[in-house]
């Protein structure tokens, strides 16, 4: 017997169902066109909402500063010192988002593991949506507080669980995504930071997918709902509307000083390279002096939910560009993105544990630097596959 027998099995299983992922390879950058098995696809995967990763003047700033820093951070910051970089893009996402201070971390996930266990721990209680995102699970998980899920977007589900709880003399921490990543849903924010206040609660919003694509200049969620100075933690992700790698936690002084010292990501891992964050210094100039990248996502986004749905398939109750064709059963959806991929569209299928069991779905994704031309080839092929699978009529 084999020790990995066990999960083996598994595959095997994953494999039987059709939900084994096939982790395509690109030959080429991650832009609206993308390089498969040498033939050219349109790309409705990325999170590239902006197309800024292949930005001529991003690329240009990445490589001046490999030429004057070189590739790696050398240690920890509190080891090793922290490049001038670091700072300047820290204070520049300050200014961009308002916020007091800003501490940046390697990875979206990473930001919410790293924070939440400073906030809460055993005892404490945490209120979260029920679709949050599996980096918040994880975060509040290592907390070890005890994790109270309400349904997804109901205040008042939220309600009445803050009120089942008002007697516990404990920490609360409130959190949700602010777009929800498979459904382009949004939080119900301005409502939570109400209840958070009326019962005392942190309240906490991670604004991976609404940075760069909600509010004034794509400054995201708590600018859209004039909520700027409201909300405790905002967490952003630097890797999707940004383009490059990376996370960061907005918010007061104290906060972020607190997290230099405890949190255990920037204690005990190397922080982001020079080439990484010259270019997302430039990604925030770009958000801050124009704002057109950002209405063309929109324009984008609109126009294809706008064409998906005239033909008769299911786009849930996206808010944002985020277009989620639901399809329901998996075996279909795994079977329709690899139709799609014959017809050189690139459009994974999503399954579970990704979305809830029995919603099963391709999640479209336009950018900015997609064309109406691009829009109207990828349309059609949905269209010819949706019929022939019958998903549509
Ligand atoms: C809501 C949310 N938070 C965090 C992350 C993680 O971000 P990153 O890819 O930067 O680690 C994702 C990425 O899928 C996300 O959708």
């Amino acid at each position: 017997m084999e020790k990995f027998d066990f999960l083996e099995k598994e595959l095997n299983e994953l494999k039987e169902k059709g939900t084994y992922n096939i982790i395509r390879v690109l030959e080429s950058a991650q832009g609206p066109w993308v390089t498969i098995n040498g033939k050219k696809m349109l790309n409705l995967c990325a999170n590239n909402y902006l197309g800024v990763i292949t930005n001529e003047e991003v690329k240009t700033k990445a490589k001046e500063a490999i030429d004057e820093f070189g590739v790696g951070a050398g240690a920890v910051r509190t080891i090793a010192g922290t490049l001038t970089l670091h700072e300047e893009l820290e204070k520049k996402l300050a200014e961009f988002k308002h916020a007091d201070a800003v501490i940046l971390f390697q990875s979206g996930l990473i930001t919410n593991i790293a924070v939440i266990p400073i906030v809460v721990s055993e005892g404490d209680l945490i209120f979260s949506d029920e679709l949050n995102h599996a980096s918040i699970i994880d975060g509040c998980r290592l907390s070890k507080a005890t994790i109270v899920r309400y349904k997804h977007l109901d205040v008042d589900d939220l309600k009445s669980k803050l009120e089942d709880y008002k007697d516990y003399k404990v920490r609360k921490l409130i959190v949700t995504d602010g777009v929800f990543s498979m459904d382009g849903d949004i939080a119900p924010l301005p409502q939570i930071v109400e209840l958070a206040e009326q019962y005392g609660a942190i309240t906490m919003v991670d604004d991976a997918h609404g940075e760069g694509v909600l509010g004034d200049h794509g400054r995201g969620i708590l600018s859209y709902f004039n909520l700027e100075g409201k909300v405790d933690i905002d967490v952003g992700t630097l890797s999707k509307a940004f383009g490059v790698i990376g996370g960061y936690v907005a918010g007061s002084k104290t906060l972020i000083d607190y997290l230099k010292q405890r949190a255990r990501p920037f204690l005990f891992s190397t922080p982001l390279s020079p080439g990484d964050t010259a270019a997302l210094i430039k990604v925030v100039d770009i958000l801050q002096e124009d704002d057109s990248l950002v209405k063309k996502l929109w324009d984008n986004g609109n126009y294809i939910k706008e064409q998906l749905k005239s033909y008769g398939f299911n786009i849930g109750h996206s808010q944002t560009p985020i277009t989620p064709v639901i399809i329901g059963d998996e075996k279909t959806t795994m079977e329709f993105s690899k139709l799609l991929f014959e017809e050189g569209i690139f459009a994974q299928g999503i399954v579970f544990p990704t979305v809830p069991r029995g919603t099963a779905r391709i999640r479209v994704m336009v950018s900015a630097a997609h064309s109406k031309e691009d829009i109207d080839f990828g349309v059609k092929k949905f269209v010819e596959i949706g019929k022939a699978l019958g998903v549509i009529k």
